[in-house]
């Protein structure tokens, strides 16, 4: 089966819900590549995997790794890599500049980027030239800074307009489908009814094209659990334990049997005449 392309994935809209998935290693992409239309390599890695308060560090270089590790361990899912906090805001200039750098140096599928209207010349600048966007509106991790911590948009009706103006900018400007993060449900399946690309929900609503967790809050290997997240297995735990037993049986000296070291060679004794 040949790798699902961001044509493949707006097609999906309103026919069958988008499976996404965040992947940062080549491990992971492994083990999901088969159960996810879509991976993101996030840039919540900052967060997950380098222990950063926000994502606003992260930088180009670490995106184009982790990018590269995912898309070499995957050959079915459409891989769509984070622009990181400020690699593309400045200008449509730079923005082309560093978006086709992820785009040759990891060969993933789309980049995606965080804003609406604000963010409208750029995603027309990068489609019109052949790069592929996924927006991300609502919950801008971000701008985590500017809105003073993690908020949930659109609880109050009179907010809904902005973000609905958002989605339609981007399906304006070309984006092939968005991230709907943090907003109030009725509010999620409003832009999901008006827009023409696929919703992506995290945190949103059942209502949306697809959905997004961060595989780490699914399966149990980070601390926060917000309201949205659910975790399907505690592999943190599982890990956990064999720790424990494997600390023991060193300090017991039970591991390693004879099973996992290695013997000598057989020498071959000739006999004189
Ligand atoms: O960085 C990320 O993992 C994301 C998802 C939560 C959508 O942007």
């Amino acid at each position: 089966m040949k790798r699902k392309s961001v044509i493949d994935i707006k097609e999906m809209k309103s026919k069958t819900p988008i499976v996404c998935l965040t992947a940062y290693t080549a491990t992971i992409g492994r083990v999901l590549d088969e159960e996810a239309d879509l991976l993101l390599v996030g840039d919540s890695l900052g967060m997950v995997l380098y222990d950063h308060e926000n994502t606003l560090s992260v930088t180009l270089q670490q995106m184009i790794n982790h990018s590269q590790a995912v898309v070499r361990s995957t050959s079915r899912a459409c891989i769509v890599t984070d622009m990181p906090f400020g690699t593309y805001e400045e200008s449509v200039d730079v923005a082309f500049k560093n978006a086709a750098k992820v785009m040759k140096e990891t060969h993933c599928s789309a980049i995606k980027i965080e804003g609406g209207q604000n963010m409208f010349d750029t995603v027309k600048y990068l489609t019109g030239r052949g790069i592929p966007v996924m927006g991300h509106i609502g919950l801008q991790p971000q701008s985590v800074l500017v809105d003073g911590g993690y908020k949930i948009k659109g609880r109050n009706k009179f907010d809904w307009a902005k973000f609905i103006d958002d989605a339609k900018a981007l399906e304006e400007a070309g984006a092939f489908s968005v991230v709907l993060e943090g907003m109030a449900e009725p509010l999620a399946a409003e832009i999901t009814e008006l827009v023409s690309i696929p919703t992506i929900g995290i945190g949103a609503s059942s209502k949306c094209d697809g959905q997004i967790l961060v595989t780490e809050d699914m399966v149990g290997l980070t601390d926060i659990s917000p309201k949205f997240v659910k975790q399907y297995i505690n592999i943190g735990e599982l890990i956990k334990d064999a720790a424990v037993q494997y600390r023991k049986e060193v300090i017991s000296r039970e591991f390693p049997t004879k099973n996992h070291v290695y013997g000598m060679t057989p020498t071959i004794v000739k006999k004189e005449k």
